[in-house]
């Protein structure tokens, strides 16, 4: 079974609210990627389950998610669009993972620890097992890189030690590659509008937290404006946004969004108030996002185009994992 040297997968999931976050996080930096990698971009359905999700909901959003994907600019004709519900080899090499993955190595994972809340004996199992779910999506293509925001880096080292595990108890050495983050440019991690401590989240119960890829152009301009600051102006250097969460955030996405470093932003709105910085940052936001959500729109209501899509990607999807489950089959001892 030969081994691609620079296979990409990734995956958002259809949970509603998507966001600045997801755009400048990850879905941007997935669009980078086509033309020196192969890609495999999914909507990771079977993720959003581990919390209740409306059954007509889910579709809506799963829809929704990849109509995203591709008014960004992911070309699902070059590459692989699906969700991952379609595809069984996921849920298939996920049991097997889970018996490698340890359980002290899930008692570590910070993200189940926020999202459990504290009564944590109430929480889904699958929301414990997530990660495992998630090294299976990436290693059942044999994935060698993969590009998400900075919250998913302790998932991925436990992709990674599973990956290894595998190898190492089945004896089949190099089996799984080992996949490496990518986490890319100046927005890793964009906070909340209103708390610069907290990242920005499908969850916020506040709407003014995040700007989301259906805000129009008055509402990205009306969350800017409303976005929690302090009164300096903004400082000449890096050292000076320091303690200072609020205006950070706003310079780490504009810098984003410009396709700029945070100094070269700061070099050019140094000593500048927040009355200035703010409208001309809601004027950027507003015209790099809005070809984008609008295109989103318009694939939204093709229903058909979107499902087509996903079925085809499916299809190609399966073409690259069935192999590989049926290998591990193999390795497991299974008849
Ligand atoms: P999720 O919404 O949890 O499915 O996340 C999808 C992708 O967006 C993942 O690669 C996340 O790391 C990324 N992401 C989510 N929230 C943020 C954020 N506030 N800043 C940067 N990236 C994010
Ligand atoms: N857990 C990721 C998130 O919430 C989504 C995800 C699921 C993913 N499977 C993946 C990301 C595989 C990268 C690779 O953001």
């Amino acid at each position: 079974m030969d081994q691609p040297q620079n296979r990409v997968f990734s995956g958002v999931q259809p949970t509603g609210n998507l966001h600045l976050g997801n755009y400048l996080g990850a879905i941007r930096n997935f669009v980078g990627l086509q033309d020196t990698h192969e890609c495999i971009y999914c909507v990771v359905d079977m993720h959003a389950i581990t919390v209740w999700q409306d059954p007509k909901e889910l579709a809506a959003n799963t829809r929704e998610v990849a109509a995203a994907y591709i008014a960004a600019g992911i070309d699902p004709e070059r590459h692989i669009v699906f969700n991952q519900s379609k595809v069984a080899a996921h849920a298939e090499l996920a049991w097997i993972l889970n018996c490698v993955a340890r359980i002290g190595w899930l008692n570590r994972m910070t993200q189940f620890k926020d999202k459990a809340g504290k009564d944590r004996e109430k929480a889904s199992v699958g929301l414990y097992a997530y990660p495992v779910l998630m090294a299976a999506d990436i290693l059942v293509y044999r994935a060698t890189h993969v590009p998400v925001g900075e919250d998913q880096k302790q998932h991925l080292e436990l992709a990674r030690d599973t990956a290894q595990k595998f190898n190492n108890d089945f004896e089949a050495p190099d089996f799984f590659p080992q996949p490496e983050p990518l986490i890319m440019g100046p927005a890793t991690r964009v906070m909340s509008l209103r708390d610069g401590t907290k990242k920005m989240s499908k969850s916020d119960p506040s709407d003014l937290s995040r700007i989301t890829m259906r805000d129009s152009s008055d509402d990205i301009a009306k969350k800017i404006r409303k976005a929690q600051t302090d009164p300096e102006p903004l400082p000449e250097t890096l050292e000076g946004l320091e303690g200072r969460a609020g205006a950070d955030n706003l310079v780490g996405i504009y810098a984003a969004l410009a396709g700029k470093s945070k100094a070269e932003v700061l070099a050019e709105f140094a000593g500048a108030q927040f009355s200035v910085f703010k409208p001309a940052l809601a004027d950027l936001a507003v015209e790099k996002l809005s070809p984008i959500t609008n295109e989103m729109k318009r694939l939204m209501d093709d229903r058909a185009y979107i499902d087509g899509v996903l079925e085809k990607g499916a299809a190609r999807a399966r073409a690259i994992a069935d192999p590989v489950v049926a290998r591990v089959r193999e390795l497991v001892g299974f008849i």
